[in-house]
């Protein structure tokens, strides 16, 4: 009797954890935003950012432009035969999460603060907001061309971060050995660069 009270607390604790750290995006603002030349014409890296935290709105929109659905099926970053083989894992400071674009959810990975490891040796990384982590699947796309996806989708997050006067860089200089674990990748999946934002200082 005791130990069945036991495995139904444990089974309910962990349902628990698991289900209440999703976080369900608002819908994303598909309209409006700078004109398009000017986003083009400011948009720049950026590497001084300010440690507070970005609401969840400006999370989506972030998202949805950098690969969310805007078609049936189709995404907002073209891919190669439209493999589609790019996913973004989102490392925020109280833990990571992969984004489910069909849904508009993040959904958890792991808890805890882990953005020490979307960097190898810049510091800015480990306290700034949000880090984008762009993570192919090769068992969809092995060749380099996946690289060219991770440059579309990161280069629409750079416009609409223009958009938002936010502050953003691509980077490749991320720790992949950390990311592996962290992420919880499985054999076939590599994290290929990171993207870090937030509000520029
Ligand atoms: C493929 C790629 C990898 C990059 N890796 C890093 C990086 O690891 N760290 C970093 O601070 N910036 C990185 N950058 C940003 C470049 O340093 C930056 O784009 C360049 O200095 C030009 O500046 P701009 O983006 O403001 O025009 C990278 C850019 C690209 C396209």
């Amino acid at each position: 009797m005791k130990r069945t009270l036991i495995v139904t607390t444990i089974i309910l604790a962990l349902a628990t954890t698991t289900f209440a750290a999703d976080i369900t995006l608002p819908p994303p603002q598909k309209t409006g935003g700078k004109p398009i030349f000017d986003a083009i014409n400011e948009r720049q890296s950026t590497r001084s950012l300010d440690e507070s935290a970005l609401d969840n709105q400006t999370l989506s929109d972030l998202l949805w432009a950098g690969f969310g659905y805007n078609r049936e099926n189709k995404r907002t970053a073209p891919s190669p035969k439209d493999l589609q083989e790019t996913d973004i894992y989102v490392i925020l400071k109280e833990g990571v999460y992969i984004y489910d674009a069909k849904n508009n959810k993040l959904l958890e990975k792991n808890t805890g603060d882990f953005r020490k490891d979307a960097t190898i040796s810049q510091d800015f990384v480990k306290t700034a907001p949000v880090n984008f982590i762009f993570v192919v699947d090769k068992s969809k796309e092995s060749g380099h061309t996946a690289y060219f996806s991770v440059g579309a989708i990161a280069e629409n997050i750079y416009l609409v971060a223009a958009s938002k006067g936010l502050g953003t860089v691509l980077r490749t200089s991320i720790n992949k050995d950390a990311l592996r674990k962290t992420l919880k990748l499985n054999a076939n999946q590599e994290a290929v660069a990171g993207q870090t934002i937030g509000k520029k200082k």
